[in-house]
């Protein structure tokens, strides 16, 4: 089930067989010379949508925008500061809790997002701490990546040039959702360095391209429909598990 497509009364409804719900999170931020800007919501949204076609959990709106403070030397990419992405997660649990839901599931797309949405669950849990409740509402954040199907795919087909950042494997993914826009461009060099970063100038820096450790030219769209079925079958495991 779409919350987007949902009407009120349905999701009435959906509340009296189930308080979980899955909120696709991704960024805006650039992806090397071949990504998408995108990638990072597409990919969740994607195996979200394919989950709530083939069960009837309720999948939420994805969030386009994350913490990518540090892409921003690069045209295109949009960041939240981690206190405006807090806010905002906060008072989207708290709109849904209101209703009833209380078991949110961010299926996440950037490891950007973490920190900040660690901190959110972190100041719901205090409220209810420090007003000595009982909070009903659990939070989780996991990546469409992190599961065992998608990490054996990536290993098969990538080993250690899937990299941190504009994976061939996000790549992949995105390239499946949208075939149309797909694209190419030589990699040089062919795999960039690993490492760590500061702000955006420090990342410009010492990752000229915008890649962290990847070849992204390893891509293609099959990949894609691969790490797709891996991916959705690894997070119905995960949220079954999330549920319990
Ligand atoms: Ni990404």
């Amino acid at each position: 089930m779409l919350l987007q497509l949902s009407t009120w009364q349905e999701t009435e409804a959906y509340l009296k067989q189930s308080t979980g719900i899955i909120i696709p999170i991704g960024s805006t931020e650039q992806h090397g010379p071949m990504g998408f800007i995108g990638t990072d919501a597409i990919c969740p949204q994607r195996v979200a949508e394919e989950l709530s076609n083939r069960t009837d959990i309720m999948v939420a709106p994805t969030l386009h925008y994350g913490m990518s403070q540090h892409h921003l030397e690069f045209p295109g990419s949009v960041t939240l500061r981690p206190t405006t992405l807090i806010a905002m997660i906060k008072d989207i649990i708290y709109s849904l809790a209101r209703h009833g839901f209380t078991h949110f599931y961010f299926l996440n797309g950037h490891g950007g997002n973490v920190d900040s949405l660690k901190a959110a669950f972190s100041e719901i849990y205090s409220e209810a701490s420090l007003n000595a409740e009982s909070s009903p509402l659990h939070c989780s954040i996991v990546g469409w990546y992190e599961g065992k199907r998608v990490s054996a795919l990536e290993e098969k087909y990538f080993g250690d040039a899937n990299g941190s950042h504009a994976t061939p494997s996000e790549l992949s993914l995105s390239f499946y959702v949208h075939p149309e826009a797909a694209k190419s461009a030589k990699m040089d060099p062919e795999i960039p360095p690993e490492g760590d970063f500061r702000d955006a100038a420090d990342y410009r820096k010492q990752y000229p391209d915008g890649r962290i450790g990847s070849n992204s030219g390893l891509a293609t769209a099959e990949i894609g429909a691969e790490l797709c079925e891996g991916a959705v079958e690894d997070v119905m495991e995960s949220y079954q598990e999330f549920l319990s």
